[in-house]
């Protein structure tokens, strides 16, 4: 992020930063969403603070919050709460042409709650983390790299490379024998141009970016739901080790 900075600064350029699963996240003792000029949080049904869908930008200038504000609502000077308030009817005028982007504000109510619960969902995922990390190590899998020092990785995903060459099997193979015993894994995520619409569309074919190519083929993504007990992490590592010793 320093170095994206300076570039930035040199430049005259706008950092937008993607912290989709990055709540907890800090770099140097900062928070993610807060070393650019935007932040922007997922609360998608898969990310450890949800709403269902939507999300959040930050900003650290007042006059872009209030356009990201007209934009997510069709462009509008006000929304309903100010239009519809004890004072009175106010018109609203259209200001731009915006987008119908605004989250609800019963999703905002769901979401609202879950803040209270995120460094104890935070701590339990690092133990689970810290638990896989251990276990894991004699097993020909590849493993999350340690975090650099000075950062706070949110642990949102544990996600381990599974090369047919050294384990013997695919990594479909391993997803399709997990699915088996009841475990939920994932892959996060399949390289772009593995998708019918960027071959179609661009001609972009696998082999062009062969590191994301493999990457997308090898990545697993085990449980990691602070619900998740230590028993049901023992059964996915144990049924992890029973894969690996019989390929
Ligand atoms: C890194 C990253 N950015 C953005 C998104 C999109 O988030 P949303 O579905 O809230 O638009 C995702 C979704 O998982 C993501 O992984």
């Amino acid at each position: 992020m320093d170095r994206l900075r300076d570039l930035a600064q040199a430049h005259n350029l706008i950092v937008i930063e993607d912290c989709a699963h990055a709540v907890e996240g800090e770099y140097h003792g900062q928070p993610l969403g807060t070393l650019g000029d935007f932040g922007c949080f997922s609360f998608y049904v898969t990310k450890n603070v949800t709403c269902g869908e939507g999300g959040m930008i930050i900003a650290r200038n007042e006059e872009h919050i209030q356009r990201i504000k007209r934009l997510a609502l069709h462009g509008l000077s006000q929304d309903a709460w100010q239009r519809f308030s004890d004072r009175g009817y106010k018109h609203y005028q259209v200001t731009e042409c915006g987008y119908k982007y605004n989250m609800m504000d019963l999703q905002a109510a769901i979401g609202i709650h879950q803040l209270a619960r995120i460094e104890d969902s935070w701590l339990r995922r690092q133990r689970l983390w810290d638990r896989y990390q251990k276990a894991l190590s004699s097993l020909p899998l590849t493993r999350p790299a340690e975090p650099d020092p000075e950062t706070r990785h949110a642990l949102h995903l544990y996600t381990v490379l599974v090369d047919a060459e050294r384990t013997g099997l695919t990594r479909d193979t391993v997803l399709e024998k997990l699915h088996d015993r009841n475990i939920g894994a994932g892959v996060h995520y399949l390289s772009l141009p593995e998708h019918p619409y960027y071959q179609e569309r661009y001609g972009w074919e696998p082999d062009d970016w062969p590191q994301a190519k493999r990457i997308g083929r090898q990545t697993l993504s085990l449980p990691l739901s602070p619900k998740l007990h230590d028993s049901d992490q023992d059964d996915i590592i144990g049924a992890l080790q029973e894969f690996c010793a019989s390929a």
